[in-house]
């Protein structure tokens, strides 16, 4: 191909991502013009779709954890799930099952309901607190995600009032819950690393919390496209409530294992800056969603992104370097790092990779 085609292809793609965009309707206003054919944005290369959907499927699971037994017991499958998977899923983690599903029924009421309402928060202005859009990487990136998201920071940057009416009691009521878990958790991680149980909280892992709502709408050619790229987080933990629409794979061993939603579980799962400061003990591990033609995928992530404002430096806890042990990775600054993982591609994402030393 001629440069000067490539030019013109690439031409013809960002008018066809800006009239998407315009339109600020998003995927699910796509769906509901009634297509039967996805635009040509969100259609992958065909090398990386013979690639990537082609996957055994073994039958082994993300271990599940039931957060109820005792102490030691539990703090053990923290650590093995977090050094072998980078994920696990949690259950009678405390949070009642209603909470959990008005969380998700208030995200479907948002996406499924009004479109003059959702044009009100399709934004891709950084200087708005709480943003709808599909991508936030869409000029960016090679090929469109099949979802809508919404998202905002809680609840240090929001007020609630500034939060949709659709899902706005739902969100604040999950907001609270969730933190109550992800302090929970870091305990847990922290006392699987040998650490006091209250080190990452120490640390500041949950400052900087941020909340995305995703919305997959069912997809009429879910074969020839994802609802997310493949990506680590670059967090500290992620926590994610899914509804019952499978969709969610992580990758382990060479192969994508889906992540089967039961009722009332969360998952949970390792960030990149984790890892960082574990000097590579527990995992950041790619994952990914598919999606499907009968149904709509709705999931709520809870990230742990600790004080990004202050550019706070975190490198290997002392703890868990020595001689003979010695740090793989060198100090970085949190916005340095965010900047990075906005301004690339999802998938280009080398996550740690940049920080060895
Ligand atoms: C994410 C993510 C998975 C999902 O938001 O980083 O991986 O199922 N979400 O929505
Ligand atoms: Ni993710």
């Amino acid at each position: 191909m001629t440069g000067g085609v490539i030019q013109q292809k690439n031409t013809d793609r960002k008018q066809m991502l800006e009239a998407f965009d315009e339109t600020k309707a998003g995927v699910k206003g796509l769906l509901d013009s009634g297509l039967d054919k996805i635009p040509k944005i969100f259609v992958r290369p065909s090398e990386e779709l013979s690639e990537e959907l082609t996957y055994k499927y073994p039958k082994i699971e993300v271990p599940v954890i039931d957060l109820s037994a005792g102490r030691i017991q539990v703090v053990e499958q923290v650590r093995s799930a977090s050094e072998k998977w980078g994920f696990f899923q949690v259950v009678n983690h405390g949070i009642p099952s209603e909470v959990l599903d008005r969380a998700i029924n208030g995200v479907r009421e948002f996406n499924e309901g009004d479109i003059e309402e959702k044009r009100k928060y399709y934004s891709r202005d950084d200087r708005r607190n709480v943003k709808f859009s599909t991508n936030y990487d869409l000029y960016h990136s090679k090929t469109a995600n099949w979802r809508d998201t919404l998202r905002f920071s809680f609840p240090d940057q929001i007020r609630s009032e500034e939060l949709p009416l659709s899902c706005r009691e739902s969100a604040v009521e999950y907001s609270n819950h969730i933190a109550t878990v992800g302090n929970n958790l870091l305990e847990l991680l922290s006392e699987a690393l040998g650490l006091k149980s209250d080190h990452l909280n120490k640390l500041e892992c949950a400052k900087g919390r941020r909340m995305s709502m995703h919305y997959y709408p069912a997809c009429p050619e879910p074969e020839l496209t994802l609802g997310s790229t493949k990506h680590t987080d670059p967090t500290f933990l992620t926590i994610l409530l899914q509804n019952h629409v499978n969709g969610l794979q992580v990758f382990h061993e060479d192969q994508w294992i889906n992540v089967e939603p039961y009722p009332g579980a969360l998952i949970a799962n390792i960030g990149d800056l984790l890892q960082l400061v574990t000097n590579g003990k527990f995992r950041s591990v790619m994952h990914r969603v598919v999606v499907n033609r009968e149904e709509a995928r709705i999931s709520v992530a809870y990230f742990l992104s600790g004080p990004i404002q202050e550019n706070k430096g975190y490198g290997p806890i002392d703890e868990l370097i020595s001689e003979e042990n010695p740090a793989i990775y060198r100090e970085v600054h949190l916005l340095d790092y965010i900047k990075k993982f906005l301004s690339v591609e999802l998938d280009e994402n080398l996550g740690l990779d940049c920080c060895k030393i």
